[in-house]
């Protein structure tokens, strides 16, 4: 774009009106009277004046990371900031939580927003809530990060892990129904990639068997489900991860949403240490309350999350583009946001590529030549959460997809801090790999040694040698124990015909 073209959109108030006030409604700087030129400073309204819709490219020698953290409207939030340091509001429900509760319900169509400290602990509070028998058996998958199952655990439940569908990475009531038992009491499933899975299968599914669902949402907001309403309001709730990482963030926070009174209510008095009223406490509770510098920062990315979510579509369009016009897809690597591009439910809060067999190297040798390239992409929830050792004892069978999906996805970078021109340099250091693919062959596999498993395995072969012997002997001691009874009755009835 030449600079005087810049300099015409950039003061064109016509521009201003149709592309920053819509999509930053509530923005200060879009505020009446504060219009003259500041609103160039928010980065979401610079980026949207950029001829691509896309921000400005990283500079060459800077890493392009996954997960770089959208950091929006500086100048509101530092105001948030002095304010919250002037009133010595802190935390214990200011204002800034009060406002964000409201405005996410608003937002997401849902009767109730809990905030919370994170999303693990809003997972665990909401599973809490249900009131199941300490050790009931959850269903939920693998596939997934590991917070999903640490809160089932904390919430005093044993998780079984279920697989996943290969086109949604979402379980299917098929694959529930074979690991449920008669002890199976609830239903959690995440909602991955910013995209809903198939909540009203699952949850007939769970209905028919009277078992309430919760879904892990942390990398949804703003995606929507089938019939078109955001995630937030189905299942018992839905819960959103507020981490930096996130589309939305608050540095750390999360938000439990639902349309279950009592639920929120319980959620309410769980975070902050079960108290009911001043003096009582009714119930087992926590500290899981966010603080008001977090929320601050949480409702200024609120306010901006439409256009931040059509930033998150374009990259994710521009992969798509990219990818294709280079030869990569469909043979090389599968482009999973591919069939999703034109639909508005779908977020694209992450980017997935799955490295097929005919790109000559395995999913971690391209990682690591990708690295040396200045571009980190990442393997996500490898090696699976069913074989991290904190759920070793749990079941989880039949997990041949989750198995497959953690050992060939690799996770682009995305987000309002990638351009166009750091997309084209992604997919080109993606070629460049694929191009000298012979000088990464012989790479030996990124394994770190606390996921190598062989040593489980070894140690169970050994256990069942053991168990063999054991029934073996136990068999033999069966025989002579059968044998001496025989001697013993014979002895008898021999005394017993002295005696008559
Ligand atoms: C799928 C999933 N569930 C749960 C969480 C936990 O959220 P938080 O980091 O806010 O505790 C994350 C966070 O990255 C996540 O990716």
């Amino acid at each position: 774009m030449s600079a005087a073209r810049a300099i015409e959109l950039f003061s064109s108030p016509a521009f201003y009106i149709s592309c920053c006030l819509p999509r930053c409604a509530g923005h200060p700087l879009a505020a009446p009277g504060l219009q003259g030129g500041l609103w160039l400073a928010c980065t979401i309204c610079r980026t949207m004046a950029a001829e691509n819709g896309l921000p400005p490219p990283a500079p060459p020698e800077e890493p392009l990371v996954v997960g770089r953290p959208n950091v929006l409207d500086v100048e509101g939030f530092l105001k948030d900031i002095t304010e919250i340091l002037s009133t010595r509001l802190l935390t214990n429900h200011g204002p800034f939580v009060v406002r964000l509760e409201r405005a996410a319900a608003e937002y997401l169509g849902v009767a109730y927003v809990v905030a919370v400290a994170n999303g693990t602990i809003g997972l665990e509070l909401a599973l809490r809530a249900l009131d199941l028998a300490p050790g009931a058996e959850v269903l939920l998958p693998s596939f997934t990060f590991v917070a999903t199952a640490h809160a089932v655990r904390n919430a005093g439940l044993k998780p079984v892990f279920v697989d996943v569908d290969e086109a949604t990475h979402f379980p299917t009531p098929e694959m529930l129904a074979r690991a449920a038992t008669n002890k199976t009491r609830a239903v959690v499933a995440a909602h991955l990639w910013g995209r809903a899975g198939d909540a009203a299968s699952l949850e007939a599914f769970a209905a028919a068997r009277g078992w309430p669902v919760v879904y892990d949402s942390a990398h949804a907001f703003g995606a929507r489900h089938a019939d078109g309403a955001f995630c937030g309001g189905r299942g018992r709730a839905e819960v959103f991860s507020l981490h930096a990482t996130k589309l939305l963030n608050s540095f750390e926070g999360g938000l439990v949403a639902t349309n279950d009174a009592t639920l929120a209510a319980r959620v309410i008095s769980t975070r902050n240490f079960g108290f009911a009223g001043q003096d009582t406490i009714a119930h087992g509770g926590t500290n899981a309350k966010l603080s008001e510098p977090h929320a601050a920062l949480a409702l200024r990315h609120l306010r901006c999350v439409d256009a931040t979510i059509s930033i998150y579509r374009r990259v994710a369009r521009a992969y798509g583009d990219a990818l294709r016009r280079r030869g990569l897809i469909p043979n090389l690597v599968t482009y999973w946001n591919e069939p999703r591009l034109d639909d508005e439910r779908d977020t694209h809060a992450y980017v997935i590529v799955r490295v097929r067999p005919a790109f000559g190297l395995n999913r971690d040798a391209v990682m690591r030549a990708l690295r040396d390239r200045g571009v980190h992409a990442k393997r996500y929830f490898f090696p699976g959460v069913h074989k991290q050792r904190p759920f070793l004892d749990c079941p989880a069978l039949d997990l041949e997809t989750t198995d497959a999906l953690n050992s060939d996805i690799l996770i682009l970078p995305t987000g309002t801090v990638v351009s166009a021109a750091d997309v084209e340099r992604v997919v080109a250091a993606l070629c460049d790999v694929r191009d000298h693919r012979r000088d990464y062959a012989a790479a030996p596999p990124l394994a770190p040694r606390e996921f190598d498993t062989s040593h489980y395995a070894a140690a169970l072969r050994t256990i069942g040698t053991e168990r063999d012997a054991l029934r073996v002997r136990l068999a033999e001691l069966d025989r002579a124990e059968a044998a001496l009874e025989k001697d013993r009755a014979g002895v008898v009835d021999r005394a017993t015909s002295l005696c008559l």
